[in-house]
């Protein structure tokens, strides 16, 4: 039976098999399998020795992997569609001070997503010993010009400069980062139209792979501002047992253990290990870490793939982060379409 006889509904995992040289992508169209005996279009899969077997399919399913760039760029795809038929081109400002390379590195990242998108791109760089006035400055041109519908000013701003200030100077219907106290107030309320890329990308990871959420043990390994505090409301206002553990948590592994989800955003590479885990578990890594030349994420993939479902790195997380950053453009720009006649001040 060839894999390509499952229908396209939610998600997708790749299978890699022992008569496969390579990898192949299948999709997954029902409720995620997991642990147990599961159907999936009417055919069962099931569990045993740490593996997953499709019953149907006479080959072993040895690998389960989140496919973030697939995912992401199907959403490029639709969303290039829908930005066609507004009446006018997002445009989104990037402001960068300084030229760290890794951010240099996200930015073009974003300006590729931009161009696929069809969304107007502009980097605002300014130099490493601009003051906090002349960034604020900037800021309040930006807001005050209606051609402009997103801005984002890359992070980690050098030391001399408030970063809270920074984005609260930043006019929330603009906010495509989702930062400003304004928005994530709203998503601690769940009404947030402007939810933080991150979180926002890994909501929708989750959603495309047909994990359930509701009533499940979600452990959150860090509890930054980006990453762990508003995923874990997120999480929190989708029915999810939430724990958040930090780098002062006593025993991480206590908690994993019982976690249907794990979400790990630590920037400590492969600080989740086979045995930290059940079998089954859904594995999502933010890390990313440059050592010895190569990315690593913070989860040991090569040990855990084989029986968790999980987000490679890289192309799992990332390329979410860029398109929902594309999204909230979106969002904004069609916002601030409505309410054109409403100043921005
Ligand atoms: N630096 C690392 N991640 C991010 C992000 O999501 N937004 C901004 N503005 N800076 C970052």
């Amino acid at each position: 039976m060839a894999l390509e006889n499952f229908s396209m509904e939610t998600g997708f995992i790749w299978t890699r098999n022992k008569n496969l040289s390579a990898s192949k992508k299948l999709t997954i169209s029902s409720e995620w399998l997991y642990r147990k005996m599961k159907k999936i279009n009417n055919k069962t899969w099931y569990f045993r020795k740490n593996r997953y077997y499709p019953y149907i399919l006479s080959f072993e399913c040895t690998t389960m992997i989140i496919d973030g760039r697939s995912i992401a760029n199907t959403i490029l795809t639709n969303l290039r569609e829908e930005i066609e038929k507004l009446s006018v081109k997002p445009k989104l400002s990037v402001i960068l001070v300084g030229e760290s390379p890794a951010s240099l590195s996200y930015i073009k990242q974003k300006e590729r997503s931009a161009l696929i998108t069809g969304i107007d791109f502009k980097l605002h760089q300014l130099s490493v010993d601009t003051t906090e006035k002349e960034l604020q400055d900037l800021i309040y041109e930006i807001n005050k010009n209606p051609s402009i519908h997103g801005l984002i000013v890359q992070l980690p701003l050098p030391k001399h400069i408030d970063t809270n200030k920074i984005i609260e100077a930043i006019d929330p219907r603009k906010d495509v980062d989702g930062f400003t106290s304004q928005n994530i107030g709203e998503l601690f309320l769940g009404t947030a139209d402007l939810i933080s890329c991150t979180p926002k990308g890994i909501m929708r990871l989750l959603k495309e792979s047909s994990v359930k959420i509701q009533g499940e043990n979600i452990v959150m390994v860090g509890k930054s501002n980006i990453v762990g505090k508003p995923l874990s409301l997120l999480l929190m206002n989708a029915g999810g047992t939430v724990t958040v553990c930090n780098k002062d948590t006593k025993n991480v592994a206590e908690f994993t253990k019982n976690a249907d989800i794990v979400i790990v955003a630590a920037g400590s590479p492969g600080l989740v290990k086979k045995d930290m885990v059940h079998p089954g578990a859904t594995i999502i890594d933010v890390g990313f870490t440059l050592m010895d030349g190569k990315i690593r994420g913070d989860a040991d993939f090569e040990a855990l793939e084989p029986t968790c479902l999980i987000t490679p790195v890289p192309g799992g997380v990332g390329p979410m982060t860029v398109t929902m950053l594309m999204e909230n453009t979106y969002i904004a720009t069609k916002s601030q379409i409505i309410h054109k006649n409403t100043k921005v001040s």
